[in-house]
């Protein structure tokens, strides 16, 4: 209830700003609308996958990047591995290895009669793994595509991929192609970077333009159902998601 002394500017100056805001608001959702709309994130993904794919890749400098212990993910590494319920003998793919950041650790877990495939689609990424893994007869390099890990059917009970579903071009085919190369109860395991308004820097709003719900969803649109999720002390910055496949 207004008080009999409210001076009309000061309602003609709330209706303003009611308005204003409303305003604002509107042209938020239908900007964020906009980021999350397919086409967007496929022309954004394949910005963000230029410079890996160029011949031009310094794959030691990069190692440098994604290998160091302020990067959350890299920092948290061994607990990650430990925390997925992985098992002797089985075979698992890192889809979007980059440098091979969490390989030893999947090497050491897996054992000897299991095996590692290591997949990019960076060529730099895959001649740096191959030299880096030679040693290691169970880690298996594969330079893939932007639609397909390349992977034989059934071939893998785990999938693990960390910090590169918001990579993906195209995220439905990659699903699809998951679906095909697991093997019955197989799993997969998205790492991935928090997407909160308000919480998260401007640049990881801008970089990642899916949050952990839309992500989730579109998984499970796509023939997969949500397990888990796997919170690890400390880590703030990511999420770790675990699925199931419904073949
Ligand atoms: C930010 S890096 C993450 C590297 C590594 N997983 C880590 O966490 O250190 C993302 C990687 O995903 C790769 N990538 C992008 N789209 C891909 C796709 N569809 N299949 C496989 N790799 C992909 C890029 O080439 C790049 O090496």
């Amino acid at each position: 209830m207004l008080k009999k002394s409210t001076h009309p500017l000061s309602l003609c100056l709330l209706s303003g700003l009611l308005i204003i805001a409303t305003f604002v608001g509107h042209n938020e959702a239908t900007s964020y609308a906009k980021t999350t709309k397919s086409s967007a994130l496929k022309q954004h993904a394949k910005k963000l996958n230029k410079r890996f794919l160029s011949k031009k890749l310094d794959a030691k400098r990069w190692k440098g990047v994604f290998e160091r212990e302020k990067r959350e993910v890299f920092r948290f590494r061994k607990q990650i591995v430990a925390a997925l319920g992985l098992k002797k003998g089985q075979q698992l793919a890192d889809v979007g290895a980059g440098s091979g950041a969490f390989i030893a650790s999947f090497v050491n877990t897996v054992g000897a009669k299991g095996s590692v495939y290591a997949v990019d689609i960076s060529p730099n990424f895959i001649k740096f793994l191959n030299k880096r893994f030679q040693a290691h007869k169970n880690v298996k390099v594969v330079h893939s595509k932007a639609t397909s890990t390349l992977l034989p059917d059934n071939s893998v009970d785990v999938i693990f991929s960390s910090d590169t579903y918001h990579h993906f071009s195209d995220p439905k085919a990659m699903l699809k192609d998951f679906r095909r190369i697991l093997r019955p109860g197989g799993r997969l395991i998205i790492v991935d970077f928090k997407r909160i308004p308000g919480v998260s820097s401007k640049w990881m709003l801008n970089h990642v333009r899916q949050n952990q719900n839309q992500v989730t969803s579109q998984i499970n649109r796509n023939g997969f159902v949500f397990d888990k999720e796997i919170k690890i002390k400390g880590m703030k910055q990511n999420y770790i998601v675990t699925f199931k496949t419904t073949k």
